[in-house]
């Protein structure tokens, strides 16, 4: 799979701005400031539906605009089979909107997504609407490394379980329903917590009405994440071994409340505590993900270098996972890499590249002439773009 081509109206800080990309290597060059990340950022959106750096979609739309639009076109063929004649795969299953025929025939998606400022935001597939968004997920896979990355070694637990969430949510649609759901009871729950609170009166009965699904679909996600990090973590361990020369043990320990014993009787036991706090105390939400290096805590005794590997390592595990389970890669969106690496680093990730485990890369860099020298007269076909203010 790889993106042939985006169009952007007042997303961030373009205004109205085409390009077409080059099935391999694509390079985003310009001063500081210019849009490169906005770039990126959009093919993200265009894929995952929503920002990599924030939460909120209306910061995407630009300051003096009311509306912004992203629309891509996607084709399906994988590009590393080039050589013996292009192998196509059709990575979605039938579905009632689309017809046998069209499925099997249609090599390229058009995908447009549109945000009004106050409204909710459209995503389109070859022009027809999702019935639900979260069909979309998944379907244009893609992985992003990012001088922000280590966020999810030094923050609390959110960021590392929205990371787990996002690498599981392109794998697997079920585990994306559930969790979409679980979220959705667990902020009924909250609300109703809150209200008992509020009036000075609780309902036992009425709040078991969100507990019961709520422990329920929480299992799944526990069972779910369980079995994940165990097919996870030797792919992980594999890589941080080659980015660091397996100098040292790395471990990353899945901790959660619902693997007690009889889960759900835990959860009841807590009712005081959480009419008291007037929020749900324990649950799949407070979830952890114990990074260690050799046996230490990684964000109290880890070095900037092993931190740095760690992160690059979770992000191979993920896009070699995505790899195995679509049969095609993912796109890759490096942003400004160079700048953070070493030189040996830097060579493993280019001869990957090479050697076809990377499909379609995205590479920005705010010093065009570095990446001349890097990724010129490698036999892969490379792009350039420069981004001017
Ligand atoms: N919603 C928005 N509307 C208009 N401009 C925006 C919006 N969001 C961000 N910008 C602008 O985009 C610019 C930053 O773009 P971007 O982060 O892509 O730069 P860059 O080329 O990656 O720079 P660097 O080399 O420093 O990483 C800033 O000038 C910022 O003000
Ligand atoms: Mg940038």
């Amino acid at each position: 799979m790889f993106l042939q081509k985006i169009s952007l109206a007042n997303f961030k800080s373009y205004e109205y701005k085409s390009f077409e990309f080059s099935e391999r290597v694509n390079c985003i060059v310009g001063e500081n400031g210019t849009g490169k990340t906005n770039l990126l950022d959009a093919i993200y959106f265009l894929a995952l539906t929503k920002s990599s750096i924030s939460n909120q979609d209306a910061l995407s739309i630009s300051h003096e605009a009311e509306y912004m639009m992203v629309e891509g076109c996607f084709s399906m063929v994988d590009v590393r089979f080039s050589m013996f004649g292009n192998k196509v795969f059709e990575v979605e299953r039938e579905t009632e909107h689309q017809t046998e025929a069209s499925v099997a025939s249609n090599t390229e998606h058009l995908i447009t997504i549109s945000l009004q400022r106050g409204q909710k935001k459209a995503v389109l597939r070859d022009k027809k609407a999702y019935e639900r968004i979260s069909e979309h997920i998944g379907k244009f896979p893609v992985v992003m490394l990012s001088p922000n990355d280590t966020d999810v070694i030094r923050d609390g637990s959110e960021e590392r379980r929205k990371f787990f969430d996002g690498v599981m949510a392109q794998l697997d649609s079920e585990y994306l329903e559930n969790l979409l759901q679980y979220n959705r009871l667990l902020l009924q729950r909250n609300s109703l917590l809150k209200q008992f609170a509020d009036r000075n009166y609780t309902d036992n009965l009425l709040l078991d009405v969100y507990s019961d699904p709520l422990v329920e679909v929480g299992l799944k996600l526990y069972k779910a994440r369980n079995q994940f990090i165990t097919e996870f973590l030797p792919i992980f361990k594999k890589h941080y071994s080659t980015l660091s020369d397996a100098r040292e043990e790395v471990e990353m320990i899945y901790e959660s409340e619902a693997g007690a014993e009889n889960f759900a009787q835990v959860f009841r036991r807590n009712r005081q505590r959480d009419l008291a706090a007037q929020r749900t105390t324990i649950g799949s939400h407070k979830d952890d993900f114990i990074f260690e290096i050799n046996g230490f805590t990684l964000r109290k005794f880890g070095s900037q270098g092993q931190q740095k590997s760690f992160v690059i390592a979770l992000k191979l595990a993920q896009f070699e996972m995505l790899t195995k389970v679509k049969s095609f890669p993912p796109l890759l969106l490096l942003d400004d890499i160079f700048d953070k690496l070493d030189d040996r680093r830097i060579q493993q990730l280019i001869n990957m590249m090479v050697d076809g485990t990377f499909s379609q890369v995205f590479i920005t860099d705010a010093r065009p002439e570095r990446t001349h020298q890097l990724l010129d007269n490698l036999g892969v076909e490379v792009k350039y773009f420069e981004i001017k203010k």
